[in-house]
């Protein structure tokens, strides 16, 4: 049986959230590899809307859901989004959901440390969503973290917790803050161990059981391709790799577990945070796009910077990430435009590319090469197959799929599951 891996294809925001759920009604595992509870994702089930950070979105449906070890996971946060779903009327249990006990752990003073140095650094500034992700990532890498199983042994934890507070008291000291209360984070970590603790798995075996029993497995993917820390637009990055690949590491399945590919694109381009974005919009179409995408991000509520669809980006995304096809989603906002431009390649002064360069200040100097397009007056909204279409926007997307060299394997019309045109079963392989 064929495995899906879902990924986003620009800087995240894509509407993964509905695809993910729709693909989740038919898996029998969801699992996340990688990010943190920075991923916002919306879902609309019946009607009711959920927005997820951190858990996996086959959660609402009652899907087996894994948090798997690339993912970086804070307990407070995780304890919120399960009560805040089950007053809503959705069962979080050890049934339906597992952790790797291999996770390293956010903790407070990573949420600190983001702050104080996204504060420090003006225009600099990443424009991170302030949970905290990054520092806790370079703990992991930096072999100081504290981890899930580490909280059924909190009594040992004293020789780890030293190399961890006196790399940290350094940091602090530098920014002027007073040292980590170690005291409360022992007795913090004490209250929230067992809630925590009662999901961890060695979620490897239950992966790698479920792919030897032919289960359908689902790996999420949060953030998007150009937010990469390796393909993306570096230092404006987030601290994870989000490409496809990283499905395997970030739940310990080999690298033939992802499956299909599916890449999530939307119509045009958005951004949140700070970073080169070439065919970013400061007018008023950009501003109309913003109003009828709701470009608001779901996690800090900040304005979604929008603009043209890049078909540069989205190339290199879909090369990179080995993606099989897209998902297009969106297409209704550009409803009712009487132009609508693709990019298709960069002036980088006198020189033309056609990818985009790797230093942060040629990515931020590359003016855009637009083709020009006719667009559509009709409503494309709701639309469930192509004959619900206008012509001008088919054209839109089998020009799309030719400049991104991927075929478009869904469209997505509205935010709700059933508006959707299937060209090709994921599933199906
Ligand atoms: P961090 O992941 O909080 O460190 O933020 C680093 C960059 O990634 C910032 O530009 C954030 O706005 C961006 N980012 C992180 N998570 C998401 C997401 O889920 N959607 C869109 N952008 C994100």
């Amino acid at each position: 049986m064929a495995n899906v891996t879902v990924i986003g294809g620009q800087w995240g925001d894509e509407g993964k959230g509905k695809i993910v759920d729709w693909l989740a009604s038919r898996a029998d595992v969801v699992a996340r590899f990688q990010g943190g509870h920075n991923a916002g994702h919306t879902l609309v089930v019946d009607d009711r809307t959920y927005k997820l950070s951190l858990l996996p979105s086959g959660i609402v449906r009652g899907t087996l859901s894994v948090i798997g070890n690339g993912v970086v996971l804070d307990p407070w946060a995780l304890k919120k989004e399960v009560e805040t779903l089950t007053e809503q009327g959705v069962a979080v249990s050890p049934e339906t959901l597992q952790i790797a006990e291999t996770c390293p752990l956010i903790l407070p003073f990573h949420r600190d440390l983001d702050a104080l140095r996204e504060d420090a650094s003006g225009q600099g500034k990443i424009g991170t969503t302030r949970r905290g992700i990054g520092p806790a990532y370079e703990d992991k890498v930096g072999r100081r973290a504290i981890r899930v199983c580490d909280l059924a042994h909190l009594g040992d934890l004293g020789p780890q917790l030293d190399r961890l507070c006196a790399h940290h008291d350094a940091l602090r000291a530098g920014f002027g803050e007073q040292p980590i209360d170690r005291d409360r984070l022992e007795r913090e970590l004490g209250e929230i161990a067992d809630f925590v603790l009662q999901f961890a798995r060695p979620v490897w075996l239950t992966l790698n059981e479920a792919r030897q029993r032919g289960r359908r497995i689902l790996f999420e993917g949060a953030q998007g391709v150009l937010l990469d820390v390796d393909h993306g637009t570096y230092p404006f990055v987030t601290s994870s790799n989000t490409v496809a690949g990283t499905a395997a590491a970030g739940t310990g399945l080999g690298p033939s577990a992802a499956g299909f590919v599916l890449g999530i694109v939307k119509a045009y381009t958005t951004r949140v945070g700070s970073g080169p974005f070439p065919t970013e919009l400061a007018d008023e179409t950009g501003q109309m796009l913003g109003e009828r995408g709701h470009e608001f991000g779901t996690v800090t509520g900040r304005k979604r910077r929008c603009g043209w669809f890049d078909s540069v980006l989205v190339r290199q995304s879909c090369a990179i990430s080995g993606v099989t096809g897209i998902a297009l989603t969106k297409l209704d906002v550009l409803d009712g435009f009487d132009e609508l431009r693709i990019c298709t390649g960069y002036w980088l002064g006198e020189q033309r590319l056609d990818h985009f360069p790797a230093h942060a200040a040629d990515q931020a100097r590359v003016e855009p090469i637009y083709e020009v397009m006719a667009g559509w007056r009709e409503s494309t909204a709701g639309a469930r197959s192509w004959a619900d279409l206008p012509a001008q926007a088919i054209k839109y997307i089998r020009r799309v799929e030719e400049l991104i060299q991927c075929p478009v394997t869904l469209v997505s019309t509205s935010p709700q599951r059933e508006d959707t045109i299937l060209v090709r079963d994921p599933f199906a392989g």
